[in-house]
């Protein structure tokens, strides 16, 4: 499995882009309609993100669709989201495949409806072959709730006798996590002025370079993703190095 520092380029731009996708609320709101007018305005800027990233040489695209902690919210929303999800899904797989993008999911999938669960395999199965883009889409997902199962997991290989309790270091426990097949993001975004993690891939983000921006979400577009790539490029990644 890569490690942050072998996915993080030599060259200037990030290989693997995560978003904490914020704002649909508010978005929806300035504009006088319920919660869910954002949303589905939100899931039309992942498209035209997940379009742009071949030619600015992002190979891995992870978005935060739903947290471990919205299932807080109105049971409306909730209902909402998961329906966008179905739909989505639905729609775009064969639009998704045809671009030669592979998708995945991580999160916990045990609170998802079986009919979701079913889409989400499909489309994993589908583009399983395809080499463009890697898509992965946090669904139910949670850093420590991925961490929690991962440790469980682990814990039960130690408990079985397939790993001895002095192997488990750092690079064994990332092959517990949902994300083991997948780079380190060398650079996570958020929009809508919040300057948080949530939660989001808290493990694998250890050395990423952030940017936290006002954009809400339904506004994001191609070129302010080219901007934030283009201002990677000028930054100076040492993992906890000093440069020689
Ligand atoms: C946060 O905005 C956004 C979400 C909880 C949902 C993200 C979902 C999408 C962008 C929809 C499409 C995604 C896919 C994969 C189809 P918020 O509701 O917290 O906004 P607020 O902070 O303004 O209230």
């Amino acid at each position: 499995m890569p490690s942050d520092q072998q996915s993080g380029t030599e060259s200037s731009g990030p290989r693997h882009v995560a978003i904490i996708m914020d704002g649909n609320g508010r978005w929806a709101q300035a504009r006088g309609r319920p919660r869910l007018f954002g949303h589905h305005a939100g899931a039309k800027r992942v498209r035209e993100v997940v379009e742009a990233c071949p030619s600015l040489g992002i190979k891995y695209l992870t978005i935060f669709a739903f947290s471990t902690e919205n299932w807080k919210r109105t049971q409306v929303e909730v209902a909402g989201l998961m329906s966008l999800f179905r739909r989505y899904i639905a729609k775009e797989t064969r639009a998704l495949h045809a671009r030669g993008v592979r998708v995945r999911f991580i999160g916990d999938r045990v609170r998802l409806d079986t009919k979701l669960i079913a889409l989400m395999d499909t489309l994993e199965e589908q583009t399983r072959e395809n080499e463009g883009v890697h898509l992965t889409i946090a669904l139910n997902y949670g850093g420590r709730d991925e961490v929690a199962r991962a440790t469980r997991r682990l814990a039960r290989d130690v408990a079985e006798g397939r790993l001895k309790p002095e192997e488990v270091d750092e690079e064994t426990l990332p092959r517990y996590l949902d994300t083991r097949v997948l780079p380190d993001p060398d650079l996570v975004i958020r929009t809508s002025g919040e300057a948080r993690i949530s939660n989001f891939l808290l493990w694998q983000s250890a050395y990423s370079e952030y940017e936290f921006i006002d954009t809400l979400w339904p506004d994001f577009t191609a070129d302010e993703l080219a901007r934030l790539c283009q201002s990677y490029g000028s930054r100076d990644r040492r993992f906890g190095a000093v440069k020689a």
